[in-house]
């Protein structure tokens, strides 16, 4: 699209003023332009060749990057398969176990770093610029991150079942979740439209279509149109195997593939598909953002470049807690 282009134009050469510009938590744009000048062309690289073969992994490394940053901060601590402290890791909690998915890009992308600059980029930041050039390659705006995270050595389930937001919260719950990690009520509705990618499993959503708060109906906020295609879509006699597999649903009815706005014109027309994105166009608080952004765009796609910079701020390790580890599934003491 050509305000999509002209977008971009804009945030590249906002970005390039602000190179010398450090953040107050250790971040600068282009941090690895001098001891990784090729970083950022190797990851963005990467991401292209895997969504050639499955495009579908944009929303799997959007969404990993809102795990990371939610659980102990943006420190690749979901990436983990041990924790130092013995802890289940974060990617076998109930919200993230065969669900959150990605893994096997972030580590083919730090094989390929650590062949050019062995020891330098973080997984953390991996996983940022991952999600970023996923906007980027699904039609949405590039935008700079700011770079220099470090990677953190815990990871507990129990912090992530803690810290993550799930479905069926209410808009109180979901700004309050959100106020916990410094972000407010815009970002909540900004960072939302994430789901303008993606799918989620009907196990998931399905207590909307057929026993709405045990009413034994139907949610009353979803329209009877898109009702009867997600009964179409998820029977209720299937086989219910639970939150770990059976059919998937499209996140932005019409749209799964393309970084666009149409997920507030869906919720505005009632073609939310779960709970906690239906309720932000009701919430007295978060429904004029849910229309500005369904009428305007550009609107949309600039602010949700402010929120994500915000998110992938979050609860930064320092050099007492992080490190940049060699592999992005282990912590260095670990395995070296
Ligand atoms: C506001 C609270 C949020 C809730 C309650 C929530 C919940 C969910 C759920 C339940 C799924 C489906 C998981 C499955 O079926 O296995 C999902 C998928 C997804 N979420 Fe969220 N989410 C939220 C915020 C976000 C944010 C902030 C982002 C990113 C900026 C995001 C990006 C995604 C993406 C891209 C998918 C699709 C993943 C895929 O297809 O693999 N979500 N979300
Ligand atoms: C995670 O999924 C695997 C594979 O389906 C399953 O064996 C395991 O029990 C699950 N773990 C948890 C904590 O639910
Ligand atoms: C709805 O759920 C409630 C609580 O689980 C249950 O008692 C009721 O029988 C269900 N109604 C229908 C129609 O399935």
């Amino acid at each position: 699209m050509r305000t999509g282009g002209m977008l971009g134009l804009i945030l590249v050469l906002v970005v390039a003023e602000s190179v010398s510009i450090a953040h107050a938590n250790g971040l600068r744009y282009a941090y690895y332009s001098r001891t990784c000048p090729t970083a950022e062309r190797i990851i963005a690289d990467a991401v292209r060749s895997h969504f050639q073969s499955d495009n579908t992994i944009a929303a799997g490394l959007l969404r990993l990057h809102f795990h990371d940053c939610f659980v102990q901060g943006c420190d690749g601590s979901i990436l983990l398969d041990s924790s130092i402290d013995g802890s289940v890791v974060e990617r076998k909690a109930i919200r993230n176990n065969n669900s959150i998915r990605g893994f096997e890009i972030i580590d083919d992308i730090k094989t390929r770093l650590e062949a050019s600059c062995p020891g330098v980029v973080s997984c953390a930041d991996i996983v940022a610029l991952a999600a970023r050039d996923s906007v980027a390659i699904s039609g949405g705006p590039f935008y700079g991150v700011p770079t220099g995270r470090l990677d953190g050595k815990i990871s507990r389930a129990s912090d992530a079942d803690a810290d993550l937001p799930t479905a069926i919260f209410t808009a109180a719950q979901l700004k309050a979740n959100f106020n916990k990690k410094g972000l407010g009520v815009d970002d909540l509705v900004l960072l939302s439209g994430g789901h303008t990618l993606g799918r989620a499993k009907c196990a998931i959503f399905s207590d909307r279509l057929y026993n709405f708060s045990n009413t034994g109906g139907p949610d009353p906020s979803l329209s009877s149109s898109y009702l009867t295609i997600l009964k179409s879509s998820c029977p209720q006699e299937a086989p219910s195997s639970g939150r770990d597999s059976g059919p998937t649903v499209a996140l932005d009815k019409g749209s799964e593939f393309k970084f666009d706005n149409s997920y507030y014109n869906n919720l505005v027309n009632g073609n939310g598909l779960l709970k906690s994105d239906a309720v932000l166009k009701d919430d007295s608080q978060t429904k004029s953002l849910v229309s500005s952004f369904s009428a305007n765009s550009d609107k949309f796609l600039w602010s949700f470049v402010g929120s994500m910079i915000k998110m992938g701020q979050i609860d930064l390790k320092t050099s007492e807690n992080g490190e940049v580890r060699i592999k992005c599934n282990v912590y260095n003491s670990a395995g070296h």
